[in-house]
């Protein structure tokens, strides 16, 4: 199948300053401190040296991390943004081979990749600790999911501080599956097709692939906010 549908290069530039503005905005809206907000930019710029399509995704998933918790009132808005803005920061140290692979990945490819979680998870310890904790469970629940052993935390965590991360890395997992869906074109998630499914075909995979959160999704897609 061929690019039928690639952007112009000038409606991608329209979405990316678009992008720019919204998180801006909602630095703002969460009144962020100076020091936070540098932080965050710090290792956005990380991200965004190294690949920009990533950079992009992980704006997307903070945004729609922060309207999900909202949605749920089960975690602070800004959990969810922080944490979804910095889940794939360990991609800066994979191979840049790897990571920029469409099409045809290996086995090693794979295994190259999923060291993103534990090296994110090592960047922003003892800097972003809830993000970090949240972080690790970004593909622990998918089928095949990883890492197969999670570290014990460095800080004492309360019980519910536990649930909380535990269910706060479910929520990003699906943001996340969500985000990269509907935007990458790959054959990682509809084997065989190169270009960007539908929404209805997205929402089913969506249902398929995360049976235990069906009634979160459809909410969500009630909500309007999938
Ligand atoms: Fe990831
Ligand atoms: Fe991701």
């Amino acid at each position: 199948m061929g690019d039928g549908h690639q952007k112009p290069n000038s409606w991608i530039k329209y979405m990316i300053e678009i992008l720019e503005e919204r998180l801006e905005a909602k630095f703002d809206e969460f009144q962020l401190v100076k020091k936070q907000r540098d932080s965050l930019k710090l290792y956005l710029g990380l991200v965004r040296n190294r690949d920009e399509e990533t950079w992009e995704h992980s704006v997307r998933v903070g945004l729609k991390g922060a309207e999900v918790a909202e949605f749920t009132h089960i975690i602070e808005p800004k959990g969810l943004f922080y944490s979804g803005l910095l889940h794939d920061v360990g991609k800066v140290l994979v191979n840049p081979n790897s990571l920029k692979k469409k099409k045809d990945f290996s086995p090693e490819d794979m295994e190259e990749l999923k060291q993103h979680v534990m090296f994110g998870y090592k960047l922003i310890r003892g800097i972003h600790d809830f993000s970090a904790r949240v972080l690790l469970f970004h593909h622990y629940f998918q089928e095949k999911g990883y890492p197969s052993e999670i570290p014990c935390p460095e800080i004492d965590l309360s019980k519910g501080t536990d649930a909380l991360i535990l269910y706060c890395g479910r929520l990003l997992s699906i943001v996340d599956f969500y985000d990269a869906a509907s935007n990458r074109k790959n054959d990682k998630f509809f084997p065989g097709v190169s270009e960007i499914p539908d929404k209805e075909r997205i929402k089913q995979s969506m249902l398929k692939f995360n049976p235990d959160q069906s009634y979160l999704i459809r909410e969500l897609y009630k909500a309007g906010i999938f």
